[in-house]
């Protein structure tokens, strides 16, 4: 299995913090935000990973993370994303890298406790399809909340107004080789994006998606208030949890 971070993106939300930096380098307690996903992949055993980013300061990545030394890792892997045509779109450029084989998709502003080697190791059990893991949240509109039957999820809806369950689909996806072509069959929504929800609902649709829920706390760190409350959480109790 390979690892895909997706880290582009204008990160509007934390203007003007964002306008001479990307998101992903901005700091979160003692580190840069882009070090948390990277480590999560590390600790669930995936260690070929490739970086998605874009915009004006995508070689700052190189300049920070350069082959993944500090990490223990001998190389890693960066592309560039043109424009902005959502996290879908972002994916997409790690069709070459996946070479076949499934991926572990990291959003580079999530941030966990514990690992995920769990889920991991379950999603490799199961051969095809994908799998999400869910968190319990106090917002869950802020997100994408899975409608759940038992234990089957229905449906995804990409920040409800009403929100059917009280969980937030976290920015950690496992998928097989599929969800290229998935992508490619994909149109854009309202806002003009590529949606990551819809990549879903297209496994839901075709009976071909598992869910967990995370164990230990899981934030974003996109909005004023959660990079605050990622900074907060890490230097509290630590992140990625072996
Ligand atoms: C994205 C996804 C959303 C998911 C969230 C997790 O939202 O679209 O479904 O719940 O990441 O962080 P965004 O942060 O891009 O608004």
């Amino acid at each position: 299995m390979k690892g895909v971070i997706l880290a582009g993106g204008l990160g509007m939300r934390l203007s003007p913090l964002t306008k001479i930096t990307n998101k992903h380098l901005l700091p979160v307690y003692d580190k840069p935000m882009i070090y948390y996903p990277i480590q999560i992949l590390i600790n669930a055993g995936i260690e070929d990973i490739l970086i998605v980013t874009g915009g004006n300061d995508a070689g700052d990545f190189l300049r920070l993370i350069g082959n993944g030394r500090e990490f223990g890792l001998k190389h890693i892997n960066y592309t560039y994303q043109e424009g902005h045509g959502g996290i879908a779109d972002a994916l997409s450029l790690a069709e070459f890298f996946a070479d076949k084989q499934s991926i572990c998709v990291v959003l580079g502003d999530n941030i966990i406790e514990k690992n995920i080697r769990g889920m991991v190791e379950a999603f490799k059990r199961q051969k095809h399809g994908a799998k999400i893991l869910l968190k319990e949240v106090p917002d869950p509109q802020r997100f994408g909340v899975p409608e759940l039957d038992g234990d089957r999820v229905v449906r995804i809806e990409e920040k409800p107004k009403v929100p059917k369950s009280k969980y937030a689909i976290i920015g950690i996806y496992l998928y097989d080789n599929m969800v290229f072509d998935i992508i490619k069959a994909q149109k854009p929504s309202d806002r003009g994006e590529l949606e990551i929800t819809d990549v879903n609902n297209a496994y839901i649709n075709r009976g071909e998606m598992t869910w967990d829920v995370l164990d230990g706390w899981w934030t974003d760190a996109g909005t004023f208030d959660s990079l605050l409350r990622a900074s907060q959480l890490v230097a509290k109790t630590g992140a990625n949890k072996i």
